[in-house]
This record gives C-alpha cells, sequence and structure tokens, in this order.
C-alpha cells in the first residue's frame, strides 16, 4: 500500500513514526504545508480550503490511502477532503476517539482533550465521545506547546511553567488526549507532570490500531520508501524527519 500523509507543517512526523515502527507500508508521501503553518489558529473555511489543496497534491502518486496527521485538519476538513479524493481518507480525531474508548471501560473517566484552538472550537473530540456515551470530559487549548515544540524544548522550566499556566486549576484526568501532532513529543513530560495512571492517547498509535482494525495488512515492510515534500523548505523538514524518526 502506498500512503499519503498531511499535516499542517512538521508534527505529523510523529504519525509517520508510528506508521514507520509498525511496518505498515511500502511506500509513505508526506507532504506539510510548511508555508502556511500553523493551521490551529486559522477558521473552518481557510482550512477547508487548504486542506482540499493536499488532496490535489496528492493526486500526483495515484494513492491507496490519506491519512490526515493533523488534528486541526481533521476536526474541520475530513468530508470535504474524502469528497474531492480518489482513495479513502481518514483522520486521527476519528481514531483518537476509538483508541480512548478501547482503553477506558468506565465512561465516567475524566477526560482531558489538547489541542489547537481550532481543534477545541470544533468540538470534535467531545462530540465523538458523548456519542460513545463518556460523560466527563474537557477539552484545553494549549496552543504554546506547539511552539516549545518546534523549538526543540521537550522538558525543563519553559515547559513546566506552561504546564502551570494551563493545568493548575485542573483535575488530575483519568486519560489525556494529545490532540495536536506536536505533543507526543512531550508526552514523558506531561506523564511526569500528571503521573503514571493518566493514561496518554497518542494520534500515531491510534491511527495505527484503526488501520489495523480497519484494514488487511498482509505484510511488513522493513525498509518502505519514503518521501518528503513541503509547501515551503523541504529540506528543513527532511532535516528535521531524520532527528525525529531516527534519533529520539
Ligand atoms: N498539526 C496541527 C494539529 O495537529 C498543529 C500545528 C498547527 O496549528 O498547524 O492540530
Amino acid at each position: 500500500m502506498k500512503v499519503g500523509v498531511f499535516d499542517s507543517g512538521i508534527g505529523g512526523l510523529t504519525v509517520v513514526k508510528s506508521l514507520l515502527q509498525h511496518r505498515l507500508f511500502e511506500e509513505i508521501i508526506y507532504f506539510g504545508d510548511t508555508a502556511r503553518v500553523p493551521y490551529g489558529s486559522k477558521d473552518k473555511n481557510t482550512i477547508i480550503r487548504y486542506a482540499i489543496e493536499a488532496v490535489e497534491f496528492f493526486k500526483n502518486f495515484e494513492l491507496d490511502l490519506i491519512i490526515v496527521a493533523c488534528n486541526t485538519v481533521s476536526a474541520y476538513a475530513l468530508q470535504e477532503m474524502r469528497e474531492s479524493a480518489t482513495c479513502p481518507v481518514i483522520g486521527v480525531v476519528e481514531a483518537g476517539i476509538l483508541a480512548t474508548a478501547n482503553a477506558l471501560r468506565d465512561r465516567n473517566s475524566n477526560v482531558l482533550i489538547l489541542g489547537t484552538k481550532a481543534t477545541v472550537n470544533s468540538k470534535a473530540y467531545e462530540i465523538g465521545l458523548n456519542k460513545l456515551s463518556f460523560t466527563n470530559v474537557q477539552a484545553k487549548a494549549t496552543p504554546l506547546f506547539v511552539q516549545l515544540v518546534e523549538e526543540e524544548i521537550f522538558s525543563g522550566e519553559i515547559l513546566e511553567a506552561a504546564f502551570r499556566h494551563y493545568f493548575s486549576d485542573m483535575e488530575t484526568p483519568n486519560a489525556l488526549i494529545l490532540g495536536c501532532t506536536h505533543f507526543p513529543l512531550i508526552s514523558k513530560a506531561l506523564s511526569n507532570y500528571f503521573g503514571e495512571q493518566t493514561l496518554l492517547i497518542h494520534s500515531g498509535d491510534a491511527i495505527v490500531e484503526y488501520l489495523e482494525s480497519e484494514f488487511s495488512f498482509y505484510r511488513k515492510y522493513t525498509n518502505p520508501k519514503l518521501q518528503f515534500f513541503a509547501s515551503e523548505n523541504p529540506e528543513a523538514l527532511r532535516t528535521i524527519a531524520r532527528k525525529w524518526l531516527y534519533e529520539n
């Protein structure tokens, strides 16, 4: 299978990392819209327009599947992408909701969703979780974490100050949905802050769980072909990909 992975920028590499760990695809084509990131502060119509442009870009590759690694795009534009694509399109929000439901039996569990402003405003996670009978769901926009991760700040004082800024009045959740591509990179620091008992839901692992439940994979690909494209400075994307995918 040949898959396209779309993100607003570099963050979707966290999803590619999970795909590589599980060796599901023979070929992965990544497109990051680095010229226009962040999407998380943009409005719905803009996000949809950019997402449809990404579908057009992927039409050059005869893909079997498009994975939307970006939570913001998954929250707003999946339907429109499906309408213009010639292959199936799946997104991390739906996968994250199902992974949460599979992991938590108790529907009264306290679930905290972290995401961009746009993802939180969309209420996409809450609506999906409420449909599955979750009653105690909250969401918090934490856009500072995107900036910190882009600066490769994955631990330390500045990050802890940001945790206090966002979380000082919050109860410890039973599950924390990392509803933004960048947040898996600070998952260790988040676990230290909330404690080991808080379950972290990672979009990359969630999408793998979803793929394995929806599609049949007959073989593992140990050496998939990877191609990285970006709307601005693709070389910078390739450099960060080498680091995040193979060094951390
Ligand atoms: N990729 C975005 C997401 O997962 C985060 C960065 C952005 O705001 O574009 O929501």
